[in-house]
């Protein structure tokens, strides 16, 4: 039944997704993709161990304290391929033997995964570890350059899942240790939890917590500067299986809950319960989606002023969804807190004598509001802590801990959105430019171990790159951004890499410098490099221009060389020419014609230009140009100029002899044009020439009546635009260097698709997806 459900659901989406595909310009994809091999990256990671899944950073210790199975590293936190101590803390023969008992597998599960890093004090650290399936919890201290585990060994149930492969979270607030986790062997026990003498716990009811998969929790001091006295709450993200929808499915929605520091349980309801506690719907909504996304990370970025602190979260598709789609959201504190002070309740009501729905409230809450952490009104009214609070408040909360109202993000849409990548990870910087305003740029994980740098800029979003930080595809499971050194750290099941926010040096010319909107970034008029800021250089010299994307102010691009090339009549003929932006097109002209690609003559590639069956009107100047649309303004820079010239004798010996290749297959092609042989080919020239041409006009011939009669993949060709974009945004591999000729295969069908005109191409890509 369920299923014939779905399949209307999935039209719609795809439906809406044709409409929502002007939203998504050509930013969704990164303007530069950076593969593993050309990334300034230091890379930790230590033979038969796995899963670094936990990082601390000790900034004043210089170290950055690894968490991975059964050892704990202290590195270089400047360069972490240095390890600068180490401690293993491995299971027991007895417990691992007691888990495999229980029927979990030896090698995977009944090992010490160290998820938990906390720091005590300057010197000593709190570590737990899943131990076998039987939670345990130490200190570490770090002494005279030495890791060492006390060996204190405490009850660590509550305060880390059992189970490895389980997402949990934790903070200690003033010496209490709040964790959002499972307490029990099979991991049907959620809890959000607060170890301290009043140990306090959510109440064990489905409408509290349904299902959870935590993903964050963290305090806010909103009792600072209070004019009503508040408390410090603890806010916790996590998605879980919906009490609220009529669905024929499971459907899984995000949340955000909260409780109160202060908070100590009721007297008679709600003992050792915490009274605070109250959720509501984190929304993000997917464009084209009808379905809730799912909350996978959360970011906490700071200001002075708490009201105005920021939470960012990432969020994919459901995972029975049609298009894998992952988006960014930003909530203020302010919104959440609206929504839990004075939004609307749900409420249950029984229909039909069995099943419950959950609706809103209409009535009047009680006196003080459910929920509430005790402030000077409740004061006021004798109540001094939780343990005063009214049963009628309290029995209301325990019924009705999910608000009508739902959180809504802050510009009401998505910061970025992209199709075909799952986002594990986020961590957000604040950056400033050179304008003087303050900049958020987002570092998002994927599951495929790359990493995507983006900024929001006035509503328009923008990937400035795409970088790759594990050679083979795994999921980013922890990102930490260090501020004052400019250093991000990423873990995986095989190692951590370490990468600078920013690498300016990268960006080669003034136009690419200013055009890729890197808040980091700047160039420089005086040294003519693309700097990092902040530089020691004249503020005057500098160039930037993050929301206009304006490069008016780079000086004219040196002019660029002519190249001599020999036409070979009859022969297909390469011209290579590489753009450096995902977002630039290429633009051929021929003689100070716009060259038509349309033509069967020509084809482009986003690293040159094809011609078949050279001819001798063939002979003369082709250009090439890119064009970037950046804010409605195009940035033109010629990249290319070539002289084709009909070769006479003497030619031969001056000149470079162009690439000729016969034309069978694409793949033929391109080996013939990465092969050196083509100098020796020189000599026997005329005598080929004649063969070669007629070799060529049978080929052509052939081809043409393998296209004729379909025998070659012409739609594939127009599908091509939308495959190029999934390699790009699945990452299933990046582009390697000096592989012209594979791109060049893939290009010629992405241009193939340009003719078809950009409407039908949408649709093709839209096709696609579904596809996945
Ligand atoms: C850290 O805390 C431990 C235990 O509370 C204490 O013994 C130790 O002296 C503290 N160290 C420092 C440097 O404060
Ligand atoms: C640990 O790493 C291994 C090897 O990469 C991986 O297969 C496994 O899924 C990881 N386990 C967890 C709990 O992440
Ligand atoms: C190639 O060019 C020659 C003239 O140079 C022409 O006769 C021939 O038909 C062309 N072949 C194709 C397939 O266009």
């Amino acid at each position: 039944m369920s299923s014939s459900f779905h399949s209307p659901n999935t039209l719609l989406d795809l439906l809406l997704a044709c409409f929502f595909i002007g939203l998504c310009t050509s930013d969704c994809i990164p303007r530069k993709q950076i593969p593993y091999e050309s990334n300034s990256i230091k890379v930790f990671r230590e033979e038969s161990i796995y899963n670094y899944s936990s990082i601390l950073m000790r900034e004043d210790l210089g170290l950055l304290i690894v968490g991975a199975r059964e050892a704990i590293y202290a590195l270089d936190i400047n360069n972490i391929s240095v390890t600068k101590t180490k401690v293993t803390w491995q299971v027991s023969w007895v417990k691992q033997n007691e888990c495999t008992y229980k029927g979990k597998h030896p090698d995977i599960e009944c090992r010490n995964y160290i998820r938990t890093l906390h720091q005590i004090n300057e010197t000593l650290m709190y570590v737990c570890g899943t131990n076998a399936f039987n939670p345990t919890c130490d200190y570490i201290a770090y002494v005279d350059g030495q890791l060492k585990l006390v060996g204190q060994q405490e009850e660590g149930k509550g305060k880390c899942p059992f189970d490895p492969f389980q997402r949990y979270s934790s903070i200690i607030v003033d010496g209490d240790f709040y964790s959002a986790t499972f307490v029990n062997f099979l991991g049907s026990e959620p809890v959000i939890l607060r170890n301290s003498l009043n140990v306090l716990r959510t109440e064990s009811a489905s409408y509290w917590l349904n299902e959870p998969n935590f993903v964050y929790m963290d305090v806010i001091p909103e009792s600072k500067n209070s004019l009503d006295g508040d408390d410090d709450k603890i806010y916790i993200f996590f998605s879980e299986n919906a009490i609220e929808y009529d669905f024929y499915n499971k459907l899984i929605v995000s949340r955000v809950a909260r409780v109160c520091k202060g908070d100590k349980g009721g007297q008679r309801t709600l003992q050792k319960k915490w009274t605070s506690f109250v959720k509501a719907t984190l929304e993000c909504p997917i464009p084209g989606s009808i379905l809730p996304s799912v909350v996978q990370d959360v970011f906490h970025v700071h200001h002075h002023n708490w009201r105005k602190n920021l939470f960012y979260a990432i969020f994919t598709s459901q995972s029975d969804s049609s298009v894998l789609s992952s988006v960014v959201c930003a909530y203020t504190v302010t919104d959440i807190n609206e929504v839990f002070s004075y939004g609307k309740f749900k409420t249950p009501v029984t229909v039909d004598t069995s099943d419950v729905k959950w609706i809103m409230y209409s009535g009047e809450p009680p006196v003080p509001r459910p929920g509430a952490c005790i402030n000077n009104a409740a004061r006021a009214m004798k109540i001094q802590s939780s343990l005063d609070l009214p049963d009628r408040t309290l029995q209301f909360i325990r019924d009705r801990p999910l608000m009508d109202d739902t959180v809504k993000p802050v510009t009401g849409r998505p910061l970025l959105f992209t199709k075909g990548i799952s986002f594990t990870r986020l961590v957000v910087d604040c950056k400033i430019g050179l304008d003087g305003q303050t900049y958020l740029v987002m570092f998002i994980g994927t599951d495929k171990g790359f990493v995507q740098k983006a900024v929001n800029y006035n509503d328009e979003m923008h990937i400035i790159e795409e970088l790759q930080l594990f050679k083979n595809p795994e999921p980013i499971s922890v990102l930490r951004l260090s501020t004052s050194l400019g250093q991000l750290y990423a873990g995986s099941s095989s190692g951590v890499v370490q990468m600078p926010v920013a690498d300016c040096g990268h960006y080669s010319s003034c136009l690419d410098c200013v055009l890729a909107r890197d808040p980091y970034c700047a160039w420089d008029l005086s040294t003519h490099n693309c700097v990092t800021l902040p530089s020691p250089s004249k503020e005057i010299n500098l160039v930037q221009s993050l929301l206009e994307g304006d490069a008016s102010r780079c000086p004219r691009p040196v002019s660029v060389k002519v190249e001599n090339r020999t036409l070979v009549l009859g022969n297909n003929i390469k011209l290579p020419c590489q753009q450096d932006s995902n977002l630039a097109q290429l633009n051929w002209r021929f003689e100070s014609q716009q060259l038509n690609p349309s033509k069967e003559k020509y084809a482009t590639y986003s690293d040159g230009l094809l011609i078949y069956n050279a001819t001798a009107t063939d002979a003369g100047c082709y250009t090439c140009e890119s064009v970037e649309r950046v804010v409605n303004k195009d940035y033109k820079r010629t990249l290319a100029i070539y002289e084709l010239q009909i070769p006479s004798a003497k030619d031969h010996i001056g000149s470079h002899p162009t690439i000729t290749v016969p034309l069978t297959t694409f793949e033929n092609m391109a080996e013939a044009t990465a092969s050196p042989q083509h100098k020796n080919m020189v000599g026997s020239w005329v005598a080929m020439q004649v063969s070669l041409a007629l070799l060529s006009v049978m080929m052509v011939a052939l081809l043409l009546w393998n296209l004729c009669m379909g025998h070659l993949p012409l739609q594939k060709c127009c599908t091509s635009r939308g495959q190029k974009k999934q390699k790009a945004l699945a990452q299933s591999e990046s582009l390697p260097e000096n592989t012209e000729p594979l791109q060049a295969a893939v290009f010629f069908h992405s241009n193939n698709s340009y003719r078809k005109g950009s409407s039908m191409d949408a649709f093709k890509y839209i096709r696609d997806e579904s596809e996945i």
